[in-house]
């Protein structure tokens, strides 16, 4: 099955944000595009802004005049549902509500013939249920853009229940030759992207919640030491609380409420307060002229020890070894190479976040995960009530001599980033053997859909396929709500390895 040819013609019903965006790919790909918008006027308008866009890609020289000039005459609002006829691929892109979606496809029905391929961009509602109600269900994909759609290379390409594979393989050609990158899901609450990155919010919220660190040092870890974009605080304040957390609240209840998608209620309350973020001025930050922007918790320098004891090879963070050496802080291998610790010259240990409590050993403090600890800027470290001041000291003085910035936190299992990316691969793990899609498009999918630095699988493949179940199960110990529970999924994957490394 091959993508539609650009002498088909294409109509996009619904032109607000995401149906300009998506009629101006179609457009520039070759393809003539009609608009339609129940608002009266609103598809000419429509027709009018993406003019202008086209006129602002000629002057940055990402098109010529002559293609802007056929490009223009290539577009056609429309100003009732029957100007569709003839097209060969509908693009809904209206409000998102199934009633309205279900009657406006039922509508289009009457009025396309029956080889026309049709498709919604719902961002969190049921494919399968938005093309339930029709004649010719096999025909009736998502085709989920990102947006800015003419900007982000993503498509998920959804397949309902009654989806045909040859609509969904031509939907997903049709995204390809439109410069897209299309990844090809089956129908699940919040799809790949939306999915999978919930507990990049909910475990920054979680940690919040429990008082363990501030807005403004939870994203700073996120952010220099996890590799992450954005933290996200600032990104939910940028994406708008609202919208956020629809979007978290929707998926919860697709999956029954299942608590591993539960919302957030500091989440909740801010947005009870109209604090929805840069939109209203304020979010999880004050983002009003004038206003100050919190520093993250940064510790003061602190002396560095003499030496270190490297009890084992610190597993995931085995780089660090290298560079305490490079700072010229002596290494000394213990004998036994059990552990995966450092031991201090105050008797106290560093140990890599596992998703234990610090309150639950004697002289200990965690650091938490970094995406490539030589180019981290910044650790963040946690420790009990009773651990020896002289412990913290030593921890705090030994990664600022590898020029890292410190930030210490409340003794949180799995700390930030640890805690984040064990979940996330866990739901991503779990996506793939329910057969939502590939290992391969889900990290395509993170990557590009939220640009996440490295995809769940990447990353599971650098920590070892064993380390997120292994931390997720020491959480579920202390914290047994159910939410850290690591999924049968998870088990099978690591058990996986397991398995492999015994057979000769
Ligand atoms: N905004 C995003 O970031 C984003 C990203 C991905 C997907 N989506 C999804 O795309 C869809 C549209 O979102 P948006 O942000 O572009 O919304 P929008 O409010 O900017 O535009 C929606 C348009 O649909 C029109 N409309 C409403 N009912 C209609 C009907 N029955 N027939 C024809 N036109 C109708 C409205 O007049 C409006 O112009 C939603 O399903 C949303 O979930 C949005």
């Amino acid at each position: 099955m091959t993508a539609l040819d650009l002498s088909s013609p294409v109509a996009v019903v619904g032109t607000g944000t995401m149906g300009q965006g998506i009629a101006q790919v179609a457009l520039v790909a070759g393809h003539p595009v009609r608009l339609y918008d129940a608002a009266p006027g609103l598809a000419r308008k429509a027709a009018d802004t993406i003019g202008s866009r086209l006129d602002r890609l000629v002057e940055k020289e990402r098109l010529t005049a002559d293609e802007r000039d056929a490009a223009r005459a290539r577009l056609t609002p429309v100003d009732e549902l029957s100007g569709l006829a003839g097209c060969s691929l509908v693009v809904e892109a209206v409000v998102e509500r199934l009633d309205v979606k279900q009657e406006l496809f039922r509508a289009l029905e009457d009025v396309v013939a029956d080889d026309c391929l049709l498709a919604t961009n719902t961002s969190s509602l049921s494919v399968t249920a938005i093309g339930g109600a029709l004649r010719v269900p096999g025909r009736f994909v998502g085709l989920h853009f990102f947006n800015p759609a003419p900007l982000l290379p993503l498509v998920e390409v959804v397949s309902g229940f009654a989806t045909d594979f040859g609509a969904a393989t031509r939907a997903y050609e049709t995204a390809r030759a439109w410069g897209k990158t299309p990844v090809a899901c089956a129908d699940t609450p919040g799809f790949i992207v939306n999915r999978v990155a919930r507990p990049f919010y909910a475990e920054a919220f979680a940690v919040y919640e429990t008082q363990a660190a501030d807005p403004a040092t939870v994203d700073a870890v996120l952010r220099e030491s996890g590799g992450f974009r954005m933290g996200a605080f600032e990104l939910t304040d940028l994406i708008g609380q609202d919208v956020n957390e629809a979007v978290t609240h929707s998926v919860w209840q697709a999956f029954f409420q299942d608590v591993r998608f539960r919302p957030s209620l500091a989440q909740r309350r801010l947005v009870e307060s109209g604090r929805l973020g840069r939109k209203t001025g304020r979010g999880w930050y004050d983002h009003r002229e004038g206003a100050e922007r919190p520093e993250p918790h940064t510790a003061e320098p602190a002396e560095p020890p003499a030496y270190v004891v490297a009890e084992g090879g610190l597993g995931p963070a085995a780089e660090l070894l290298d560079l305490i050496r490079e700072a010229g802080i002596e290494v000394r291998e213990a004998e036994e190479d059990e552990g995966t610790r450092l031991v201090l010259p105050s008797g106290g240990q560093l140990v890599l976040a596992d998703g234990q409590l610090s309150a639950e050993f004697g002289d200990v403090v965690h650091f938490d995960l970094a995406l490539d600890y030589r180019r981290a800027t910044r650790v963040a470290l946690s420790h009990a009530a009773h651990t020896s001041a002289e412990t913290v000291a030593q921890a705090t003085g030994l990664f600022q001599a590898l020029g890292k910035k410190v930030s210490v936190i409340g003794d949180v299992p799995g700390m930030i980033v640890a805690r984040t990316v064990a979940r996330i691969i866990d739901l991503a793990v779990e996506a793939v053997a329910q057969g939502v899609a590939t290992e391969e498009d889900v990290d395509t999918a993170m990557r590009l859909g939220v640009n996440y630095p490295l995809g769940p699988f990447e990353w599971s493949r650098r920590l070892g396929r064993g380390w997120a179940g292994a931390l997720l199960d020491e959480m579920h110990g202390v914290d047994p709500c159910g939410r850290y529970a690591p999924s049968l999924a998870l088990h099978r994957y690591a058990c996986a390895t397991d398995q492999r490394e015994d057979t000769p």
